[in-house]
């Protein structure tokens, strides 16, 4: 199984995916947890280029949707696709549907950029994905709590509103994939709804 995890700024995804790790790893299965962008040592090295601020240079949003391809294809080649090979289940913080909810629906990028791209460097889709979904200002307000903010934290809200809608429009395109969690309720919560789709 392949599980991806995706929402806006500091929805809880990662509070969840860890609860979900340590769910099924006593239920005996073997888990692979990791993120994106990153996942391997490169890959996290392309990582820190995105989400770090730069003021001398900004990075183009064509840049951007690259980097987050490079560092997916090593991850997919490095540990997803092995991962799943061998029977291991992958919990994934983020992936493809971060791609088209940051850099379509959000900077503003073609579909047809990132349908190339999806088409000929992402050989398995996740089975199951958690949707987060909360008011953009509560995830804000949960990711200012952790002090600095990234590269794409200090975006303004407007940016994230087109993110989230952007997550509402892949929802409605493939409804047997996605899972809208509530993510305003407690982490207790949140998992529990998990759970319940995981059942
Ligand atoms: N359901 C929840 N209710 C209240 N607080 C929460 C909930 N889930 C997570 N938090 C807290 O909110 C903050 C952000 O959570 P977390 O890091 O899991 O979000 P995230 O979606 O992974 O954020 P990011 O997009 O920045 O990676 C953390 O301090 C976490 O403890
Ligand atoms: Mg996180």
């Amino acid at each position: 199984m392949f599980i991806s995890f995706e929402g806006t700024e500091g929805v809880g995804k990662t509070t969840l995916i860890r609860k979900i790790y340590e769910y099924l790893v006593q239920q005996g299965q073997e888990v692979v947890l990791t993120r994106e962008p990153g996942g391997t040592p490169m890959a996290e090295q392309i990582r820190s280029l995105l989400l770090s601020v730069n003021h001398d240079e900004n990075m183009s949003n064509d840049t951007e949707l690259l980097l987050m391809y490079a560092a997916r294809a090593q991850h997919l080649q490095q540990v997803i696709v092995p991962a799943l090979l061998v029977g291991k289940t992958v919990l994934c913080d983020r992936f493809t549907d971060a791609s088209f909810a940051y850099q379509c629906a959000g900077r503003g990028l073609s579909r047809e950029k990132l349908n190339v791209l999806n088409q000929n460097f992402v050989s398995h889709m996740p089975s199951v994905t958690f949707w987060l979904d909360a008011p953009i200002e509560l995830g804000m307000s949960r990711a200012r709590e952790r002090g600095a903010l990234d590269r794409f934290e200090q975006e303004k809200v407007a940016f994230f509103e087109k993110v989230r809608a952007g997550y509402q429009e892949l929802f409605e395109q493939s409804p047997e994939r996605m899972k809208r969690l509530d993510a305003t309720q407690n982490p207790e919560q949140v998992f529990e709804q998990a759970v319940a789709y995981l059942k």
